[in-house]
Order: structure tokens, then C-alpha cells, then sequence
């Protein structure tokens, strides 16, 4: 299937079966905002529990807070967000239409790729098992041609981005002759900086309102209370703080659903380190995330690290974690080393010290910050994108499946009574009244076994528990396995154990080893 088809039926398929709706719906929508439904909330919900227990219960060194979206507007003025959080922007004049400069050249940049990858994979099936692509690389005339005009540009790029040089990034996207997706057209507008921070005001005006921002990241919230967190809880460094949370921005450019909203999750963490290790610290944090994402089980080469092209000028480090989404890898974790960039400029900007005494050393420093931040429901897109899957099956009958690592299942199992009578219905429900303190569970017993076999298929639930006849006589059931649709007797007193071994949330935390 054509990935553009697979995505859009990635999206009714989140609406339709109650994942995620458009915000404001019967109003027409509001853009790049959504709300998560009935089995939305639950995947969240799960996800944000693999993510918390992964740094809060397995990291003795690293403890959770929850600060508040609203802070102290200076904050703000401090971490640079009010001076420099801006986007590069750029209008078509023909079609009206608003881009993010950077964003074109990076496609740019990622299409001559594509015909880079396209040359080799053509000489691969010509020359067979003797082909030796890294010679091809370094010597054939049109693969080097294109090698070269593409790293001319990444160079400029690279220095238009750093000297933050908005005239030679409009350039870039002219000389690349880069055309608007929509028109068709080349006339573009001169390149703007946008700054992406909602704000809103706190007090009445009478007392003199005060202009306050709703967070664009959660990291700040961290950064204020690191001291509170480090003396409450007697932390050593190195040792981290972790939080889930909201963030906003005022996306210009929102596109792809739940990827880029203006509302969105983010779960981060900052871990204090001691100047000087900070690279080591960076390097250990890089491959601990990469395995928590790997650990779901789609597959190690649906993920790549991409190093960023520029650094903030305060990171001494950068890379994202990108997933195989259907329109290409991207973004969905970042992992910085932002060395003593935050707490100085709050040290600064309050007067107050921010500095941690370490008894090893025998003095007082700040110390240096690597920082993990994932967004939740880019986190929430990759799972449901590696999940959804439509199956034929003998006999010609299709199925739509979403193979979602049980543990991160919105539900754990339905209870289905095979036909509506003979005190099927009664035993199922006791089943239900018993296994609902352990797991989320389903009672249906509306339509055929097949359909209602189909509902769950396409909500992700990994077991399906049927009660019939003989249920009555032995007190067992068959439980049918999503993926192989194979079904086995199981007794109703060993159910709790066998979904148990299956869906806890400790199966998976068990494979995070350090
Ligand atoms: N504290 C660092 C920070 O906020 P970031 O790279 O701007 O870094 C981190 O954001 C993560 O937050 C991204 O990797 C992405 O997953 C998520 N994110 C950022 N902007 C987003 C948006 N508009 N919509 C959804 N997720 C977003």
C-alpha cells in the first residue's frame, strides 16, 4: 500500500475507533489541536506509565515532579525563549501558503538523498553479490555529482542556520529552485522570525495584569526546582528529575495529524552531572533511550539517531531519535547535552544561587545538564504506526489489527459469552467482576464471535476470553491470541497468571537492562 494511503487510513482509523478526535469537532475544529477518546486516554496513559517507571522505579537516582504550566514570566526571559524561540518563515505568494524556511531545505536535502540511495540500489540489483557499494559511493560520476551538490548545500544550511542568516536561507531555497507544494510556485516571500510562545495574562488589569506564557517545554519547571528536589531528597549528583507534562506552541506550520500540535505531552528529563562528564553522560543517556524505544519490539531498523546540524549555542551535543513514521523518519526524541546553560541564567536572572555542594569535591558548582525529551503523542503516532496492520486471511476475509505490544494495550482482554443465553452472560460477568480489579476488561456480547472478535482485533486487545458450553461443565474457557488467532483451554482460576504474564507492565521494563 502507497504509505500517503496507509497514514490516512492510519487517521479515520484513530477516530473511528476512538482514539483520537479533532478538537472542537462540531465547531468546525480547532487547527493542530486534538483530544484523545476512550482508548486514546488508556494508550497515553500507558505509555506515560512505561516511560515513568523506566526512569522513576528502575533509576534509584532519579525522583518525578509535576510543576505548574504557569511560571514566573522572567523564567521565560532567562532560558531565551522570549529573545530566540522563533521559527524561520517563509509565504508563497501564489498559493498564500506559510513554511517553515528550514523545513523546505531539510526535504530538499532529504530528496537528494533519496536519488543518492536510489542510484546505489539500482547498481545493487545490476552487479549482484560482487557489488561493492562503498567504491560505488567514491567513484561513480553521477553518484558523486549529486553528493556533492547536496553537501554544498547542507554546508550553507549548516551556516545560514548558525549565523542565523535569514536573506542567505531564502537564497538557499531559490538556488535549490524548491517550489511550493501546493502552487507549484517559486515566488517566495522574504524569511521572518516567529516567536512560537502562547501568552495570556494573569490578574485583573485593575491591579496591572501580568503577561504570563504558557510553557513551550516542561524542562524549565525542572530547572527552577532543582535545588528544592536536591536538598528535599538529599540527591547526589549525578541524578535526575524527571516530569510528564503539557507544553504549547504556536505552530505555524501543523501538519501530519498528532506529530506537530500546538497543545501536545512531553515527558522529559534533566540529570545533573558533574562539568566535565557531561559527554560520557550524553553517550550513556543516547543508548538508554534508543533501548527503551527498541524494546517495543517493531524492529531496530525503524529507528536511527540523526546529530544535529546546529547546536544551540549553549549544547555541547545533540541528537534526536527519529522513528520510520509513514511519511519518513522523523523527530520524536531529543537527547541534549545542555551544560550549565539553564541553571547559570536562572542563577542570574533571580539572584539566587543555583549551585550544588558536592562533599566528594569539597565545593559548591552548578552543575552540567544532559537532558531526555520525548513528546507523547509523537511517542503515541509511532506506536500506532507500527501497530496498524490490515491482514488477509484464508478464505479471503480481511481484518484490520492493531498489534500493539500488549502491555501498552488500551485493553487487556474481553470477556465474550459465545450466545446470549444458557447462563453464558452470568458466568462471563463474574469472570469480568473478577479480573477488572487487574486489568482493563471488556464485557461484549452484542453480534456474531467473529465480529465481535474483529472490534478487538482493531482496538488492539491482545486476549479475547470466550465462555461457552463447556465452560459450564469445566470451568475452563479458550482464550484466542490476537496476532496467531490461536485459541487454547485455559481454567478460569489460572486467567488472572496467564494474562498476568503477558500484559504487566514489568515484561517489558524487564528487558531495559543497563
Ligand atoms: N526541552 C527540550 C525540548 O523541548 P524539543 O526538541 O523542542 O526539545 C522535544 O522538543 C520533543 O517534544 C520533540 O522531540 C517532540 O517529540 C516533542 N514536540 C516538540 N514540539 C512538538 C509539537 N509541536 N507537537 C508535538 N510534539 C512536539
Amino acid at each position: 500500500m502507497v504509505q500517503d494511503d496507509v497514514f490516512k487510513k492510519l487517521v479515520s482509523h484513530c477516530k473511528e475507533y476512538g482514539f483520537v478526535f479533532q478538537s472542537s469537532e462540531i465547531y468546525d475544529g480547532l487547527g493542530a489541536v486534538y483530544d484523545y477518546g476512550q482508548m486514546g486516554v488508556e494508550l497515553k496513559n500507558n505509555l506515560k506509565k512505561y516511560w515513568w517507571d523506566s526512569m522513576v522505579m528502575l533509576n534509584e537516582n532519579i525522583v518525578g515532579i509535576d510543576s505548574a504550566i504557569f511560571m514566573h514570566p522572567t523564567i521565560w526571559k532567562a532560558s531565551g525563549h522570549v529573545d530566540a524561540f522563533n521559527d524561520p518563515l517563509i509565504d508563497n505568494r501564489d498559493s498564500k501558503k506559510r513554511y517553515r524556511a528550514d523545513v523546505l531545505i531539510e526535504e530538499h536535502l532529504a530528496k537528494q538523498d533519496e536519488k543518492i540511495d536510489k542510484e546505489v540500489q539500482k547498481a545493487t540489483k545490476r552487479f549482484g553479490d560482487t557489488f561493492d557499494e562503498k567504491m560505488y559511493r567514491e567513484t561513480n560520476p553521477r553518484v558523486l555529482r549529486y553528493q556533492q551538490e547536496r553537501d554544498e548545500i547542507h554546508a550553507r544550511f549548516v551556516k545560514a542556520m548558525n549565523d542565523n542568516d535569514l536573506n542567505e536561507m531564502r537564497q538557499i531555497i531559490v538556488d535549490c529552485g524548491i517550489v511550493c507544494p501546493i502552487s507549484g510556485s517559486r515566488d517566495w516571500t522574504e524569511v521572518r522570525q516567529f516567536n512560537l510562545m502562547f501568552s495570556t495574562e494573569m490578574g485583573s488589569t485593575a491591579d496591572g495584569a501580568m503577561k504570563v506564557y504558557l510553557r513551550p517545554e516542561t524542562a524549565q519547571g525542572i530547572f527552577v526546582n532543582f535545588l528544592n528536589v536536591q536538598k528535599t531528597g538529599r540527591m547526589k549528583v549525578p541524578f535526575g528529575i524527571a516530569q510528564i507534562g503539557k507544553a504549547f506552541r504556536n505552530e505555524i506550520v501543523a501538519r501530519q495529524f498528532i506529530f506537530r500540535t500546538r497543545e501536545f505531552e512531553q515527558m522529559e528529563m534533566q540529570f545533573f552531572v558533574t562539568p566535565g562528564e557531561e559527554l560520557e553522560w550524553f553517550e550513556y543517556w543516547k543508548n538508554r533511550r534508543m533501548q527503551w524505544h527498541q524494546a517495543l519490539g517493531f524492529g531496530a531498523e525503524k529507528y536511527r539517531f540523526h546529530d544535529h546540524d546546529k547546536l544551540a549555542h549553549y549544547a555541547n551535543a545533540a541528537t534526536d531519535i527519529e522513528y520510520e513514521m509513514p511519511f519518513g523518519f522523523k523527530e520524536v526524541e531529543g537527547i541534549h547535552s545542555r551544560t550549565g546553560f539553564d541553571l547559570s541564567q536562572h542563577e542570574q536572572f533571580s539572584g539566587k544561587k543555583m549551585q550544588y555542594y558536592d562533599p566528594e569535591l569539597g565545593k559548591s558548582y552548578i552543575p552540567y545538564v544532559v537532558e531526555t525529551s520525548i513528546g507523547l503523542d509523537r511517542m503515541f503516532l509511532s506506536v500506532m504506526a507500527a501497530s496498524y496492520r490490515e491482514e488477509t486471511l484464508e478464505g479471503g476475509e480481511t481484518r484490520v489489527l492493531l498489534k500493539l505490544p500488549p502491555t501498552l494495550a488500551p485493553v487487556k482482554l474481553a470477556v465474550l459469552p459465545l450466545v446470549r443465553k444458557d447462563g453464558l452472560p452470568e458466568k462471563a460477568r463474574a469472570i469480568v467482576d473478577e479480573l477488572k480489579f487487574s486489568f482493563a476488561c471488556q464485557y461484549d456480547e452484542k453480534d456474531s464471535i467473529g465480529k465481535r472478535y474483529r472490534r478487538q482485533d482493531a482496538i488492539g486487545t491482545p486476549y479475547c476470553v470466550t465462555i461457552d458450553h463447556q465452560t459450564l461443565k469445566d470451568d475452563t474457557v479458550t482464550v484466542r491470541d490476537r496476532d496467531t488467532m490461536e485459541q487454547e483451554r485455559v481454567p478460569i482460576n489460572a486467567l488472572q497468571q496467564f494474562i498476568a504474564e503477558r500484559t504487566d507492565m514489568s515484561q517489558l521494563l524487564k528487558q531495559l537492562t543497563h
